[in-house]
């Protein structure tokens, strides 16, 4: 396994491996891997013929006062993963060569797909995650890009700017790796409290119990986010960013729920702040 630093020399490695005519797969993370993140590398793995796993905390979509400065960082623990992952490449650029002084070009999705839920409480993040994913396709020059569930709203808004600009590429969408007991993995897990960690459960738990609702048959949109908020209440601790059910492919509002929903949920532990989301469809 190769470790690129340069962002020139990760395009040149690129446009050969291009070709060469072998297949490339990208998996974009900000490190600090777990079994979520390497579940993407393993499906990459799979799929293609030379794996890049790039680790790059973004500043830019992160808002003021949010934990860039905090993000948790091992890149030795992270290459030592990757190389047991059999990744052929880890790209680490810094800040300054993806960024250098007097940067000043973006890349946006606009509409409702960028501005509710996370784009709600966090402004600015997509377009930092929409241009800093835009960057690393035209460095990494894959065929396949891998995204988790975790972070659907992301996965959605980028398989939106793929199709919209046309990047010669495709966007695979992996499912959300959890604990054994429901918590999503989450390089943000590290910051829970022990009793934070125990509370955390309700995101899970009122995500199953919601789908449950809807199965027995309630197509109140209203009635479940109640549902949902009853039972994170029981959680002291917790404090509730938003709790949404969309539909599935465009985050549109429901009137009544029918055909694919996603039922997404934010909540903060403390400074902490976690995401949820699960696909229901009737
Ligand atoms: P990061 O939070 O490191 O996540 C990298 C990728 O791992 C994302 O596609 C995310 O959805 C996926 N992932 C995280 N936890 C997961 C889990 N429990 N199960 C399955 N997949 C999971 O998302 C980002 O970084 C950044 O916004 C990035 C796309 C790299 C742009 O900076």
């Amino acid at each position: 396994m190769q470790t690129i630093q340069s962002v020139a020399e990760m395009q040149q490695w690129s446009s050969i491996q291009k070709r060469s005519g072998r297949r490339i797969g990208l998996v974009p993370t900000m490190g600090y891997l777990h079994d979520g993140h390497l579940s993407l590398v393993r499906q990459a793995r799979q799929e293609c013929d030379l794996v890049v796993v790039s680790i790059f905390v973004n500043p830019m979509q992160f808002g003021v006062g949010e934990d860039f400065e905090e993000y948790p960082r091992d890149l030795t623990r992270d290459c030592a993963l990757l190389e047991q992952e059999q990744a052929d490449v880890v790209f680490a650029p810094a800040v300054k060569d993806m960024y250098p002084p007097g940067y000043s070009s973006f890349v946006e999705v606009e509409g409702e797909i960028t501005t509710k839920m996370c784009g709600a409480s966090r402004p600015g993040h997509f377009r930092g995650v929409t241009t800093v994913v835009s960057k690393l396709f035209h460095i990494c020059q894959p065929d396949l890009a891998f995204f988790g569930q975790k972070d659907a709203q992301q996965a959605m808004i980028l398989e939106k700017m793929v199709r919209e600009l046309n990047f010669p590429l495709k966007i695979v969408r992996v499912p959300i790796v959890r604990e054994e007991d429901g918590l999503a993995l989450s390089s943000r897990n590290v910051y829970l409290n022990p009793q934070e960690r125990q509370e955390a459960l309700v995101l899970s738990q009122s995500l199953q119990a919601a789908r449950q609702l809807i199965m027995d048959g309630e197509r109140d949109v209203e009635k479940v986010k109640d549902f949902i908020r009853n039972i994170i209440a029981t959680s002291p601790g917790a404090q509730i960013d938003y709790i949404e059910l969309n539909k599935a492919d465009d985050l549109a509002s429901l009137p009544r729920i029918e055909g694919k929903v996603l039922i997404a949920l934010a909540v903060k532990f403390g400074t902490t702040r976690l995401i949820d989301n699960l696909l229901v469809e009737v």
